[in-house]
């Protein structure tokens, strides 16, 4: 597979801790890359490199270079909004905006001054079926989206995401705040959106790693400790810090 973002001798420091070091990783097209390892590795905020969400923190220094299709997305002339449509993020907790089901999901194309009623309401059910929530909503478009279901929430949000026609999906613990059987849904749903999307997923669930992802990256420390196909990440990791991790031995 091609590579879509490449991350070369990232270093990230808040104030004078240092974060992330040195951090080598190719993230290929159309499949899943999990970031693992336990917290306060650096999962996170390597995850929020990848569309400069870390340039809303104060205090944080970064050198070295992530390269989105060919350009560095740190350099001076890079457009940081643009950037963000392309490569777009869902989080710990679903955060649907306080407005209808159809507002959310229209929101992005309204912002970059889309008025065409048709085309929005297209736009609403492709994303909608695309997130597998169509089914779920379309008779209850104008309803207030915090009102749903959260697994239903987390679907939104990634309809809106979709609607804005990403490159690549960036998902932080996307199912920690949902049961098992919202968790195993997202994940098929993840498993649908590969075929067009790259995604990268931070977990601290071991078991959903190595179920959808393609390959995997093991952190410690802010450091990137190995990272390859997820098959061999599980059953035969090339490092014995990795073993220890993904055998329960850690800490
Ligand atoms: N805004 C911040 N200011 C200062 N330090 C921070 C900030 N955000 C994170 N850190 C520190 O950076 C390190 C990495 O944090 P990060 O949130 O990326 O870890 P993580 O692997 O995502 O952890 P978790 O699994 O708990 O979510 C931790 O030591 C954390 O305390
Ligand atoms: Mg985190």
């Amino acid at each position: 597979m091609p590579t879509t973002i490449e991350i070369r001798s990232l270093n990230l420091f808040y104030g004078s801790f240092q974060a992330l070091k040195a951090v080598d990783l190719s993230i290929e097209k159309n499949i899943i890359t999990a970031l693992i390892g336990p917290s306060g590795c650096g999962k996170s905020t390597l995850l929020r490199c990848l569309n400069r969400m870390n340039d809303l923190i104060h205090g944080v220094r970064i050198t070295g270079e992530v390269r989105f299709e060919g350009k560095n997305i740190y350099d001076a002339t890079a457009d940081v909004a643009t950037l963000r449509k392309r490569i777009g993020m869902v989080f710990q907790r679903p955060n649907p905006f306080p407005l209808s089901v159809y507002g959310n999901v229209v929101y992005g194309l309204k912002v970059a001054g889309e008025r065409e009623k048709r085309i929005m309401d297209e736009v609403a059910e492709r994303s909608l079926k695309a997130a597998w929530l169509w089914d779920n909503v379309k008779d209850r478009l104008d309803r207030p989206a915090l009102g749903l279901p959260l697994d239903q929430q987390q679907r939104l949000c990634i309809a809106r995401l979709l609607a804005i026609q990403p490159e690549v999906i960036l998902m932080d613990e996307p199912c920690s705040a949902l049961d098992p059987i919202a968790t195993s849904k997202i994940e098929d749903l993840m498993l649908d959106l590969k075929r067009e999307y790259s995604i990268v997923i931070v977990t601290h669930n071991m078991q959903q790693a190595s179920r959808v992802s393609d390959s995997t990256g093991y952190m410690l420390l802010g450091e990137m400790i190995e990272f390859g196909p997820t098959a061999n990440i599980f059953t035969m990791p090339a490092r014995k810090l990795t073993e220890d991790y993904i055998t329960g031995k850690y800490g």
